[in-house]
């Protein structure tokens, strides 16, 4: 005989229901949001005076300042923060089916997501830091391919976006103090600030949710952590590029567990909440197993690092 009963458990709320439920939380968070959010111009943090006319003079390898996987960081934070309109479509699809409150984030966060790619693209042009033409060789490809997350329900997808949001932080945040450009750290610090306000609001989202129905929302967590992926991840060279990333330290296993997972699963409370279902329990430990073998892989890494040719970040984090 099978035990089935871990197989399929449907959540007590579909879609439709929760996002009705959630709705006035969400209208709280989203007003709170609007009243810590900042406006912000791109223009005021590009160094204009540097800029020179590409057709007088061309872009040149030995142009930039910027080097090794400083740039290389820049080149994928660009292009993930470009496929904005994937990223609206996912969102749109999953919250445009709520009322009043999601329908707002959702036009507000596109918004205000749109200025990062803006802002990047500004900088690196004027600074001649990177190819401007392999850049937009970059985005025409990344557009084209678009991205998908195969969220099933909205309780996955706030999971996702929470982390993803943590974790594009951290990224910005360190791709900023690695590149020893105040002009490129304090446009970093600024999108991280960003995508802090936007990590928190879906975090507490589900919050919400996790009281509305803690054994799906659980569920959902352990799904999105043991598959966690960076949105840049169909990059072309992601993986050798994520790996060069890695070594130096501005997004690597430990900062994903100690900056991203845990500070979420922490507030979430995920392993002390009681009263959860046997697929949710089933899904905790699946949770600690996959800590546990993160653990190792790490050591396993920085073991490896001391024959890494690659600089590292600043230690202080
Ligand atoms: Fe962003
Ligand atoms: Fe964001």
């Amino acid at each position: 005989m099978t035990d089935t009963t871990l197989d399929r458990v449907e959540p007590l709320l579909d879609d439709t229901a929760l996002l009705l439920e959630l709705e006035p939380e969400v209208a709280r968070l989203y007003d709170r949001h609007a009243g810590m959010a900042q406006e912000w111009f791109p223009h005021e943090f590009i160094p204009y005076r540097l800029g020179r006319d590409f057709d007088k003079e061309p872009w040149t390898p030995d142009q930039p300042r910027l080097t090794g996987v400083a740039q290389t960081s820049f080149e994928i934070g660009l292009l993930t923060e470009d496929n904005l309109p994937s990223y609206h479509r996912l969102i749109h699809g999953m919250f445009g089916k709520g009322d009043g409150a999601w329908l707002n984030w959702v036009g507000r966060w596109t918004a205000e997501e749109g200025r990062h790619a803006i802002v990047l693209r500004d900088y690196l042009t004027v600074t001649r830091n990177i190819d401007p033409i392999a850049l937009e060789r970059g985005r025409m490809t990344q557009l084209q391919q678009g991205y998908d997350h195969a969220s099933p329900d909205t309780l996955h997808g706030l999971a996702y976006v929470a982390f993803q949001e943590l974790a594009t932080r951290i990224a910005h945040r360190n791709t900023g103090r690695y590149s020893d450009d105040p002009v490129a750290d304090r446009i970093m610090v600024r999108i991280a600030t960003d995508e802090n306000l936007h990590m928190v609001f879906y975090r507490d989202v589900l919050a919400a949710a996790l009281k509305l129905d803690p054994s799906a929302a659980v569920r959902a967590i352990v799904d999105e952590v043991l598959a966690f992926q960076m949105p840049g991840a169909g990059i072309p060279g992601f993986i050798r590029k994520a790996a060069q990333i890695a070594k130096a330290g501005i997004y690597d296993l430990r900062v994903h567990r100690d900056e991203v997972l845990m500070p979420i699963l922490r507030h979430w409370k995920v392993f002390e909440l009681s009263g959860l279902d046997a697929a949710a329990e089933d899904a905790r430990r699946r949770l600690a197993e996959h800590l546990a073998k993160l653990d190792q892989a790490i050591e396993r890494f920085e073991e490896r690092l001391v024959t890494s040719p690659i600089p590292r970040i600043a230690a202080a984090r």
